[in-house]
């Protein structure tokens, strides 16, 4: 059973691989590290500083073990971890319940005791476990969650016996339904294909975009709370492919389904949108409530999604999300939704900081692709 007080709530900081892919080295991440202090982010909950795929070296060395790229990481994760930490920050890294990552380098399957004790001593905290090269043939007759459990299991058990505390987040794509069962094995856990950064794509592949993904995310608030939760990708704010208001929307509805907030782009080079959407102190607060909900599609009708979380102390946190192409507006029933007792309401728009007094319904303009969102508080006079 993994320790559930490592997530209390959804897991916040920075991975490589939305924006580099492979091409990583010691100096991004150093860099990275600097740029997390420097830009505030990590006062902002941004901990985390995470190697994707590409960290290792294309074989195990002559006594099996797991190595860094000499190339790319001639210091070794250890002194990056303690860069990390002595930054106030923690390290991630990398590795695969098969016996190669996606991009076909070494991977923990029949490894995982060792690995796992690497990864402690060089004082990683955090391990995303991926699901590529699986030899499922090592598993007749098992479905794919059951073998998830088997694999997932070993790499949990490994790590509580490393005994250094790492958050452990299970990168199976949703294969077997993993929010049926993860929770126990691992602090979050993908719930979809890779995102990619585009709002909509005409083509089906393999990959999902903004609007696919948030749909196969936004129906599983039920399995997500403290300590374990709904991944629905990381962030890819600022990485070009989508307008402003489509990334203020991926933030707003990660937010609000209450999903780790991994940023997936060039911190040495945020553009100001970018850095206005990662620091919205008041949106990080929605996703980081202590209540730990996950906001419920209350309602869900021609392309406008209404989206409400509950949040401690009584709030609540109101999503609205124009998926389509055309500006709309949809009647929000203040009243209904808002803090029960309350004679009258207080509505603060997250991100144009208004706030004023609201009753009854009122017609809240939605542009196309934008996601509004509010939070709803009781009036105290
Ligand atoms: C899979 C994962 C991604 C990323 C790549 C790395 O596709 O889902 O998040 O880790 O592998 O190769």
């Amino acid at each position: 059973m993994v320790d559930p007080r490592l997530a209390p709530t959804p897991p916040m900081g920075f991975n490589t691989w939305n924006r580099f892919g492979i091409e990583i080295d010691e100096r991004l991440m150093t860099e990275t590290i600097a740029a997390i202090c420097e830009e505030g982010l990590r006062d902002l909950g941004y901990i985390y500083v995470n190697l994707d795929d590409g960290w290792m070296a294309p074989e195990r060395d002559a006594l099996g073990r797991l190595v860094p790229d000499p190339q790319r990481f001639p210091h070794g994760i250890g002194p990056l971890a303690d860069a990390a930490h002595k930054a106030g920050l923690k390290l991630g890294i990398y590795s695969d319940c098969g016996h190669r990552t996606c991009k076909g380098l070494p991977a923990s399957y029949g490894h995982e005791r060792e690995d796992a004790q690497a990864f402690a001593a060089w004082g990683v905290d955090f391990l995303k476990y991926d699901w590529c090269h699986v030899p499922f043939e090592d598993f007749p007759g098992r479905t794919h969650a059951e073998v998830a459990q088997i694999l997932y299991g070993r790499i949990e058990a490994a790590v509580a016996a490393a005994g250094r505390p790492m958050l452990l987040s299970m990168c199976n794509w949703g294969d077997g339904e993993p929010w049926r069962w993860g929770r126990g094995l691992a602090h979050m856990w993908r719930t979809t294909d890779d995102i990619v950064d585009a709002y909509r794509r005409e083509t089906s592949g393999w990959s999902g975009d903004l609007s696919t993904i948030f749909r196969l995310n936004a129906v599983l608030d039920e399995f997500a709370g403290p300590g374990g939760w709904n991944d629905p990708d990381m962030l890819e704010i600022g990485n070009g492919g989508m307008t402003t208001t489509e990334y203020q929307t991926q933030f707003s509805l990660w937010c609000l389904m209450a999903a780790p907030l991994l940023i997936g782009t060039d911190l040495r080079a945020m553009s100001e949108d970018t850095r206005r959407i990662l620091t919205n102190r008041e949106l990080i607060a929605i996703d980081q409530d202590p209540l730990g909900r996950q906001a419920v599609l209350a309602d869900d009708r021609d392309g406008i999604c209404l989206l409400t979380k509950p949040l401690a102390g009584g709030d609540v946190a109101v999503g609205l999300f124009n998926e389509r192409d055309a500006a709309a507006a949809y009647a929000i029933d203040w009243r209904r939704i808002a803090p029960t007792a309350a004679r009258e309401v207080l509505a603060r728009d997250l991100w144009t900081g208004e706030q004023r007094r609201v009753r009854g319904r009122e017609d809240c303009p939605v542009l196309p692709h934008e996601t509004r969102v509010w939070r709803l508080s009781a009036a105290l006079d």
